[in-house]
């Protein structure tokens, strides 16, 4: 599936800063070098997490993943409200260690709770932790996430809950249970652009 810019308004830089290209880091993950499996980094925000955890009715006894962890910010924010464990996988191995530094800045009963490893989704998801997971959360473009719902529709038969944020899953509809309109004109941080806000809007749930 070929995305237009226009599509994904951060595909060629995210906003406010220069992250090591996604595609710098693909070129160590072979699995991962074609271009269709690649999302840049675009951190969720606090206020979306807070609404996501009620809504998709998150509990302390959820394991939680997220493929593609970028700084860590939707762990580490789960964790830290809910004191659910948390895992996932990341790519870029300087947001690894940035979200590793900010799980610690949390203190040892948030950093204690979540699991963050390096490498890509591809191998993540056939690993044990992958497999514990009673959430996942993606965050990711449609090309990418079309080529994982085969995978993601495996775990939902389990009972696992998956969460995606910003775009809804390709083949998924009937998994579909509920969908979130954020607010975002209320509560989104004024420099950010409408397409940004349009693609920040929604997030989706999908479970048996
Ligand atoms: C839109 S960001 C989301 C970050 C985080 N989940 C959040 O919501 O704050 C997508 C992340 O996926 C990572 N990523 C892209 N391709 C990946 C791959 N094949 N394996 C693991 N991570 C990947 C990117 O480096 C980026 O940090």
């Amino acid at each position: 599936m070929q995305l237009e810019s226009d599509d994904v308004p951060w595909v060629s830089e995210p906003p406010g800063g220069v992250m090591k290209s996604t595609r710098e880091w693909a070129a160590a993950y072979p699995e991962c070098a074609a271009e269709e499996w690649q999302t840049p980094f675009l951190p969720i925000r606090n206020w979306q997490v807070d609404r996501i955890l009620p809504w998709a009715a998150l509990t302390a006894d959820d394991v939680v993943c997220d493929l593609g962890f970028g700084d860590g910010s939707f762990l580490i924010r789960a964790s830290s409200v809910i004191g659910c464990q948390c895992t996932g996988v990341e790519i870029n191995g300087d947001l690894v260690e940035r979200a590793k530094a900010n799980a610690a800045s949390m203190g040892s009963s948030v950093s204690s709770l979540i699991d963050l490893q390096e490498g890509s989704f591809q191998q993540f998801m056939s690993s044990e932790s992958f497999a514990k997971a009673t959430v996942i959360f993606v965050h990711l473009v449609p090309g990418v996430l079309q080529k994982m719902a085969e995978q993601l529709d495996d775990r939902i038969a389990t009972g696992v809950r998956v969460i995606s944020q910003g775009y809804e899953i390709p083949g998924l509809c009937s998994r579909k249970t509920s969908e979130l309109a954020y607010n975002c004109d209320d509560e989104r941080d004024p420099t950010t652009d409408e397409a940004l806000a349009k693609f920040m809007g929604h997030a989706f749930l999908y479970s048996q």
